[in-house]
């Protein structure tokens, strides 16, 4: 399979007064063609700013220091600011939590999706309304040729992130990245806009890099998952093997936290401790303080992200076995 997107050891860190905060500190994934790759962890991990930085979006005081992002045989960081425009909405485009980040609230839902057609794609007037309503149909919408004519407003929050998923979807990207699309929605509608969302990425062969805060999401829809903490992938492989034999304790500690999950021992754990402050990274190991299994070498070292099966990666001094679970 052909590698869509190859991030290699990038770091971007913020520059502020109160010091140097480290959000994405030398990650390295691949995706493939036709590939959803989920990005786990709690809040503060580096999941956002990793997905902005694979599109150049990272403003002030943030910067991306180091690392080399290739997209489709491109090299995105040798891109100019008009080159990355031409790319951003059209080869790779972003769905957000929130549908009104996306949506202009003057403009009708027709004229943003035509304008998104208009400037990516060849299409004729005629064909550009045509592919509208195909679109809006695409994420059930009813009477879509009406619907073209009202604006953000006058949809539901979960018919708005319905409308930035067709837009999203409008000009054939190769790689969507959707950063926790449907967390500000209502629950009871979540799982049915994220499963239209990855239905309609499979029709499309195109790839995902599904950004969420809940395991449980991507436990199911994800090919692969990397596990951020602190800036940092700390575990990466396919999901059943996240899910079924984690080695990291921080991935184990996530998915005892998952009501329902942790069958066997039949009760709810959350990890101990909280997520430390981020201008202030603990010695060694950055779950360490968190870690019932912390020993001395893990406030002392650094562990490294190693491969310890094929396609299975882990960063620690102690990956867990079976039997130790
Ligand atoms: N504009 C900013 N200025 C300073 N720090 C920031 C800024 N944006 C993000 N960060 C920091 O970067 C880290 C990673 O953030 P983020 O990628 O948003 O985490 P996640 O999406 O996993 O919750 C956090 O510690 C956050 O405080
Ligand atoms: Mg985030």
């Amino acid at each position: 399979m052909k590698k869509i997107l190859e991030v290699k050891n990038l770091r971007t860190y913020f520059h502020t007064f109160k010091g140097i905060v480290k959000a994405v500190d030398n990650i390295s994934f691949d995706i493939y063609e036709g590939e959803i790759l989920g990005v786990v962890g709690e809040s503060g991990g580096g999941k956002s700013i990793s997905g902005f930085s694979v599109i150049r979006l990272i403003d002030e005081p943030g910067k991306i220091e180091s690392g080399e992002i290739f997209f489709n045989g491109q090299d995105l960081m040798k891109k100019s600011e008009k080159e990355m425009n031409q790319i951003r909405g059209k080869e790779i485009s972003m769905v957000f939590q929130d549908p009104m980040t996306s949506l202009n609230p003057v403009y009708t839902i027709g004229k943003q999706m035509d304008e998104m057609l208009l400037l990516h794609g060849n299409l004729n007037k005629e064909q550009r309304k045509k592919r509208c309503i195909e679109l809006l149909e695409a994420v059930g919408i009813s009477n879509p040729e009406s619907r073209l004519k009202s604006y953000p407003h006058q949809f539901s929050g979960g018919m708005r992130q319905r409308v930035v998923i067709a837009i999203a979807l409008a000009a054939n990207p190769k790689l969507i990245i959707a950063d926790e699309p449907t967390t500000a929605l209502d629950v009871t509608i979540q799982a049915q806009i994220l499963r239209l969302m990855v239905d309609l990425v499979r029709k499309q062969g195109c790839s995902l890099m599904l950004i969420t805060h809940d395991l449980a999401v991507v436990s199911e829809i994800a090919d692969r998952i990397n596990v951020m903490y602190c800036g940092k992938i700390v575990e990466s492989g396919k999901s059943n093997v996240i899910i079924n034999s984690q080695r990291h304790p921080y991935t184990e500690g996530l998915i005892n936290s998952i009501p329902d999950m942790d069958r066997e021992k039949n009760r709810l754990e959350t990890i101990q401790g909280i997520v430390p402050n981020m201008f202030d990274l603990p010695k060694g190991c950055n779950f360490s303080p968190r870690c019932k299994y912390c020993k001395d070498i893990c406030m002392e070292k650094e562990p490294e992200l190693v491969e310890v099966e094929e396609n299975h990666c882990v960063a620690c001094h102690f990956p867990l076995r079976k039997e130790e679970k």
